[in-house]
């Protein structure tokens, strides 16, 4: 009898586990064109450490063929902003893309908070060390449903809590920007 509860609790706490895992993956890529934020970043790494303000710039993506994906930001780099582009493609895998060079797997997961997408990625070459969560959404301002749900999707994929960030928003616009990248364009 005793047994026989215990199978039951384990398998509905496996069938709770499973539920919360059980977020859909990206149903349309076109879904994702346009402009995003950078809401949230979960890192396995921790960075306690050499907590600095992590700084983020929308982020435009356009899907240029089905199957694929283009995103274009800008990152700051050593006070440096720099313009970045990259293509990642569908693969075989339900929910998986890759960049061409095929090191790098992204998973694209749709939330029930309108407007809002988790990408989960990771480093084939490193292991745990490189997997990274990212909150999205189509505008900047806090969303704690949407944090929730990242929060609980990130615990569930082994992050710690204390590892994520909430990264600061900046304008493309932003002067210094602009002049490196004026300047960037010249040579
Ligand atoms: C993946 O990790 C390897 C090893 O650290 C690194 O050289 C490579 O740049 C990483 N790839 C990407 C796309 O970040
Ligand atoms: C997150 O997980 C907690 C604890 O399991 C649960 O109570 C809560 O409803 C979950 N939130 C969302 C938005 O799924």
């Amino acid at each position: 009898m005793k047994s026989l509860l215990l199978t039951v609790t384990l398998f509905v706490l496996v069938a709770v586990l499973q539920a919360q895992d059980d977020l859909p993956f990206l149903s349309e890529e076109n879904k994702l064109s346009g402009i995003w934020f950078v809401k949230a970043i979960a890192i396995q790494r921790n960075l306690a450490e050499k907590r600095r303000p992590v700084v983020v710039f929308p982020h435009r993506v356009t899907c240029p063929e089905q199957g694929t994906l283009e995103v274009r930001t800008t990152v700051m780099s050593e006070g440096q902003c720099i313009k970045v582009g990259f293509r990642i493609q569908r693969t075989e895998e339900p929910g998986q893309y890759t960049t061409f060079s095929g090191q790098m797997f992204y998973y694209i997961y749709e939330l029930p908070v309108k407007d809002h997408y988790i990408i989960y990625m990771e480093n084939l070459s490193l292991e745990k060390e490189s997997q990274r969560g990212f909150l999205i959404g189509r505008c900047p301002e806090e969303n704690l449903e949407a944090l929730e749900e990242f929060k609980n999707f990130t615990q569930l994929k082994g992050f710690f809590q204390e590892n994520i960030i909430v990264p600061e928003q900046r304008a493309h616009q932003d002067h210094n920007c602009q002049a490196i990248f004026a300047t960037s364009t010249q040579q």
